[in-house]
């Protein structure tokens, strides 16, 4: 069932004229993508040319002096972010999931693992493959924390806490790609290199959140978006529980329960720079829900399919997985996370972005029931990652 709230949310900047743009499902807020790259792959003229962006590039629009807020906070966040890294030596690995290749029961484990696969439905399949590809291109999140003006890693070895964060949550969040993709490829039931495809393909298109290079818009967006991942792992751990493989519940959970610390650490930052500076922190929340949270994998595409993306989160949306339900939720949960509807003293201008949040969740859900009423009968389309097997949106 395809919402189509999209187009009735209020937006800054104009989407591409493409008349499908009009059906994007809502729940994902993304920003468009250009069919052009699939064209341009086929004429062969320009084959490194992924699918574009439409949006205006807008860079900087922190204000030079307010850098010296993130330098002030080092210590802070030392003492109060980098504790919610795990040490490695206390980590999980992919491998405490998966059958051993060096041992005697390498095969029978595989077997077994197999056999519960079969038990599970192709649009389960077309939703975990989803969140693997979101996962494996993790390259992109680690440049994006490193566009932020006054937390990036500008050496590559920085020894800020900064740094040190993003580069210790990447190799957290490394694990959750690895491991998804390792157990997809032994459940024999997806087409892995169509799945690769469409990693190499999103990886070399990035992703455009429009956080401008403002650490006040990234770690907003940061903020949501682990908690976005938090319920979306969390409810492919339930479904794979319905369907009886306990394993695979087990695998998704544990990702969950990362996703959920990494929430914690980037609300936490949030909440602080509040405490700091509640005018410029109200504002940026406001601007960047204005633009909504584009999803990290918006600019998916696996060589076939133009609207891959729109594709993949129908059948996320239908399955419960991640809603437009769940989007007004984390918006709900993080104005109260951060206690917006109390802060005071603001400016005319802060004011006016505190109410517009506040009010966001309920006019985000009046549009999506309004829209629930209207929706149309789901199409059945055919996923390249599932061998060209046909899923209902
Ligand atoms: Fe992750
Ligand atoms: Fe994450």
């Amino acid at each position: 069932m395809a919402l189509k709230l999209n187009h009735c949310m209020p937006s800054s900047q104009p989407l591409s004229s493409r008349p499908n743009h009009r059906l994007r499902s809502p729940k994902f807020f993304m920003a468009s993508t250009l069919g052009s790259g699939l064209k341009t792959v086929e004429n062969g003229k320009k084959p490194y040319m992924p699918p574009r962006e439409v949006h205006v590039q807008v860079t900087h629009t922190m204000p030079p002096q307010k850098i010296e807020i993130f330098k002030s906070m080092e210590d802070w966040a030392e003492k109060n972010i980098l504790v919610h890294l795990k040490p490695v030596e206390k980590c999980w690995q992919p491998q405490d999931f998966l059958p051993d290749p060096a041992s005697e029961g390498f095969d029978e484990q595989v077997r077994e693992l197999r056999e519960r696969a079969k038990e599970i439905p192709d649009d389960y399949f077309v939703v975990l493959v989803g969140d693997m590809i979101t996962e494996e291109a993790l390259p992109t999140y680690q440049t994006m924390l490193n566009t932020l003006d006054g937390v990036r890693d500008e050496t590559g070895a920085s020894l800020t806490s900064w740094a040190v964060w993003t580069r210790a949550w990447t190799a957290e969040e490394n694990r959750h790609g690895d491991l998804l993709n390792k157990y997809l490829y032994l459940s024999g039931r997806v087409d892995m290199r169509q799945i690769e495809k469409t990693t190499q393909y999103l990886i070399g298109s990035g992703m455009d959140p429009r956080t401008e290079n403002n650490p006040y818009l990234g770690f907003i967006y940061t903020s949501f978006q682990e908690r976005a991942t938090f319920i979306s792992h969390g409810n492919t751990a339930r479904l794979a529980k319905d369907h009886g493989d306990l394993k695979l519940a087990q695998i998704c959970g544990t990702i969950a329960s990362d996703e959920k610390r990494h929430e914690t650490a980037y609300t936490k930052i949030v909440e602080k720079l509040f405490e700091i500076d509640p005018d410029g922190t109200v504002m940026a929340f406001a601007d960047m829900m204005r633009k909504k949270i584009s999803m990290p994998a918006h600019l998916m595409f696996d060589g076939q399919d133009d609207n891959l993306f729109k594709h993949y989160s129908e059948v996320a949306q239908r399955l419960g997985v991640y809603t437009a339900k769940d989007y007004a939720d984390i918006l709900e949960f993080l104005v109260g996370r951060w206690k917006v509807e109390k802060l005071t003293g603001l400016s005319g201008e802060g004011r006016r972005a505190q109410d517009y949040v506040c009010g966001l969740p309920s006019r985000i859900r009046r549009l999506e029931e309004r829209a629930q009423g209207q929706a149309k009968e789901s199409p059945t389309i055919p996923f390249s990652w599932i061998f060209n097997r046909k899923v209902k949106l």
